[in-house]
């Protein structure tokens, strides 16, 4: 928050400094917010796809880890593989930062609970509800509710529950139905994202038929707290999982919540590369 408000005066600590960031999916926010925010620190970024690189013929995560190391001062991996960032993170030398997983989405995280404390104060104490799939990005409001002290309702239909090992680690901070009206329920925030995430695209048809009735309408909104927040971590789909009613409402924060990957992932590199 700080970074973000002496925007026009920022220092320039990473003079020489560069961020190699491993890509296997698409991007639009992660890819652009790493890039500029090395930019405005003065240092830079590398764009590596798999497809170009050899890892994607297979030489091994742990020499790829190793070999990195020795040339940049930091590492971003987007992928569909929790268990191959934390292979890259045991060979690495230098930090590595997850841009996305099948399991987590913690960067996200960094932004959604910047814009809710920016708009609404401190978190402790409130109801966020998650509506929808039980995904990357809710494992990591499950993360967040467990370490902040606020409670997390999420709202899912069968079969699509998130990962159990958190759910028990998180205990009372996470309460979980099959009903969205349940959830949305007073909630202070309300929050979802794609039924179909990355990699499941051959789901996409018993997806929209399983989460039917979760959509996050103006109907589902009026029963959350009159001044309740939308977020969305973004790419939405208006007419499945938000109407364009709340995407493009009052409500909605999600413009600033984007903006604020940027601001969030400086503060991270900050603390990672500096302090
Ligand atoms: N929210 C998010 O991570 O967006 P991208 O997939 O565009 O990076
Ligand atoms: N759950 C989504 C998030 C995209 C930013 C996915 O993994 O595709």
């Amino acid at each position: 928050m700080a970074l973000k408000a002496h925007k026009a005066i920022l220092p320039r600590p990473f003079v020489g400094k560069t961020l190699a960031m491993i890509f296997t999916k698409n991007s639009t926010r992660t890819r652009v917010s790493f890039e500029a925010g090395m930019a405005k620190f003065g240092g830079h970024a590398l764009y590596l796809h798999d497809a170009a690189l050899q890892i994607g013929r297979k030489e091994p995560i742990a020499d790829t880890a190793r070999v990195l190391s020795r040339m940049v001062d930091a590492v971003m991996i987007r992928n569909d593989s929790q268990a191959d960032q934390e292979e890259l993170a045991r060979y690495s030398s230098v930090p590595v930062i997850n841009g996305l997983s099948d399991l987590h989405h913690p960067c996200q995280l960094l932004a959604d609970l910047q814009t809710w404390i920016e708009h609404r104060g401190p978190v402790a104490g409130k109801v966020a509800a998650w509506i929808g799939d039980g995904n990357n990005v809710c494992h990591s409001w499950i993360e967040a509710a467990r370490l902040l002290g606020f409670t997390l309702r999420i709202a899912c239909p069968k079969g699509f529950e998130p990962d159990s090992t958190l759910l028990t680690q998180a205990g009372s901070a996470v309460e979980l139905t099959g009903s969205a009206t349940l959830a949305a329920n007073a909630a202070d925030i309300v929050i979802t994202d794609t039924w179909t995430s990355m990699g499941q695209e051959q789901e996409t048809g018993r997806r929209i038929a399983a989460f039917a009735s979760f959509t996050v309408n103006a109907g589902l909104m009026a029963l959350a707290k009159p001044d309740a927040l939308f977020q969305h971590c973004l790419p939405a789909h208006r007419g499945e999982e938000v109407t364009a009613e709340v995407i493009d409402g009052p409500q909605s924060v999600v413009w600033d919540e984007a903006e604020n990957r940027l601001w969030g992932q400086m503060a991270l590199l900050e603390f990672l590369l500096i302090a």
